[in-house]
C-alpha cells in the first residue's frame, strides 16, 4: 500500500537514542540533553507539588474545550475566549494550520533555517514550498514578502528564530505586516517567547487587533518545562480560530496537560528564575566562545548555534563519548555548526573544558 507521492521522498522524525542506550554505549554515568531547547530546570515547584493532590478520572475524555485553561489564558492576555485553540504542543497547531490552509497548488514561504515542521506538514498537503535563507541568522524580511504570488496563503514566521536565535523587532514586524497582502495568513511562531529580551516584544497579542491574517502561536514545553506533557496554543481572531478549531481533533489535548499548564502559567516565579538562569548560562558561554575564537549567533533564546571548526557531526561525535547530546548543523541544514541548548550551570562548565579539548585537538591536526 503506498502513501501519498510526496512520502516518497520524506523520512519519519529520526528521535535521538535513549539515555539508557548512549549510557551503555559509551560507559558514561550521566547524560546531559542539550538537544531540544527543553528547560534544563524542570518545571514549576507549585506545580510538582499540587500534583500529589489531583485526582484524575482517566475514564472520562479530556474537556475538549479546555475551559480552565483557556479562562486562565484569556484572563491574563486580555483576548476574547474564542481566540484560543490548544494543541498537542504548537507542533501539532502547525499541522492543523497547514490542513486548514494549505491545499495541492498552493504556496507558502519561510525562512531557511527555521522550524522544519512548517515545511514537512505544507509538503504533505502538497503545497509548494518557498524557502528564504536567513541573513546573519535573521528573517530576510524583505525577500519573503517578494516571493509572494497569487497562490500564496501562508508565510511562517519564527521569533526567536530556531535554530539561529535571532528575533525579528517589532518595527520589523509592523513594517513586514503593513506590506503583506491581507489575504496571506502570518504565523508568528514564538515558541522562545519568554526568554527573548522585552524591547524584541513585538506585542502579537495586540497586533491582533490591527491584523486580521495573524496567528501567534506559544508553547508550554520550553520556558514552562512541560515539554513531555504535550501543550501549546494559538491565538488569532475568532473567525480563523474557528477553522481550526474545525480541524482539531475534539480532545487533542490531556487532562493533566491542561490542568499543568493552568498551574504552571500562574507560576510566573519559575518563569522568571528560568529566565534570568537562562541568561547568566547564555552570556558565561558567549564570553567562553571568544575565548576559543568560535563565532555564534547571539541567541535570544535558551539555546546557541555555533559555528564549528570541523563538521557539527563531528563535534556531535566527539560530545556525545563524554554524554552531551547536541543536535549538529547538518541536521537543520547548516553544515558546520552545532545548535547547543542552554543547560544548568554546571553542566556548561563541563561542556566549556569539552570544547576547549576538542578545540585543542583541533589547532593540532592542523
Ligand atoms: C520554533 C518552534 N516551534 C514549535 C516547536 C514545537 O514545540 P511543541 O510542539 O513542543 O510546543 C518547537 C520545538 O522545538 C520550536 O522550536
Amino acid at each position: 500500500m503506498k502513501g501519498k507521492e510526496i512520502l516518497q521522498q520524506m523520512t519519519p522524525y529520526q528521535p535521538g537514542k535513549s539515555a539508557e542506550h548512549i549510557k551503555r554505549k559509551y560507559n558514561v554515568d550521566k547524560i546531559v540533553k542539550l538537544a531540544s531547547n527543553e528547560n534544563p530546570y524542570g518545571y514549576s515547584p507549585v506545580l510538582k507539588q499540587s500534583l500529589n493532590n489531583f485526582s484524575f478520572n482517566f475514564e472520562f475524555y479530556p474537556d475538549g474545550y479546555a475551559t480552565e485553561l483557556r479562562s486562565t489564558l484569556s484572563d491574563t492576555l486580555k483576548v476574547n475566549d474564542e481566540q484560543f485553540v490548544f494543541g498537542s504542543g504548537s507542533d501539532e497547531l502547525i499541522q492543523i494550520i497547514v490542513r486548514t490552509f494549505l491545499q495541492h497548488g498552493q504556496h507558502t514561504i519561510m525562512a531557511t533555517p527555521t522550524f522544519p515542521q512548517y515545511r514537512h506538514h505544507a509538503l504533505i498537503e502538497g503545497a509548494h514550498v518557498t524557502e528564504v535563507p536567513v541573513v546573519d541568522g535573521k528573517h530576510d524580511l524583505d525577500k519573503m514578502l517578494a516571493e509572494v504570488t497569487e497562490n500564496t496563503k501562508v508565510i511562517w514566521l519564527c521569533t526567536p528564530n530556531n535554530p539561529t536565535g535571532l528575533s525579528i523587532s517589532k518595527d520589523e514586524f509592523v513594517s513586514f505586516m503593513d506590506r503583506c497582502p491581507n489575504e496571506v495568513l502570518v504565523v508568528l511562531d514564538e515558541a522562545y517567547y519568554e526568554f527573548q529580551d522585552p524591547k524584541y516584544d513585538i506585542d502579537a497579542i495586540n497586533q491582533l487587533k490591527v491584523y486580521s491574517n495573524l496567528i501567534t502561536l506559544r508553547t508550554f514545553s520550553k520556558a514552562y518545562g512541560l515539554a513531555g506533557l504535550r501543550v501549546g496554543y494559538a491565538v488569532t481572531t475568532e473567525k480563523i480560530a474557528r477553522q481550526l478549531n474545525i480541524v482539531r481533533g475534539p480532545f487533542n489535548t490531556s487532562q493533566i496537560a491542561q490542568k499543568a499548564a493552568v498551574i504552571a502559567f500562574k507560576d510566573q516565579n519559575f518563569i522568571e528564575e528560568t529566565v534570568s538562569k537562562n541568561k547568566i548560562v547564555k552570556d558565561q558561554f558567549a564570553q567562553f566562545l571568544k575565548t576559543i575564537n568560535w563565532e555564534f549567533y547571539p541567541s535570544e533564546a535558551n539555546f546557541m548555534l555555533v559555528k564549528t571548526p570541523s563538521s557539527g557531526e563531528h563535534l556531535f561525535n566527539f560530545l556525545i563519548e563524554h554524554g552531551y547530546i547536541i543536535r549538529p548543523g547538518e541536521l537543520l541544514g547548516y553544515p558546520k555548526t552545532v545548535r547547543i541548548t542552554l543547560g544548568e550551570k554546571d553542566d556548561m562548565a563541563t561542556l566549556h573544558l569539552l570544547l576547549q579539548t576538542y578545540n585543542r585537538q583541533m589547532l593540532e591536526q592542523e
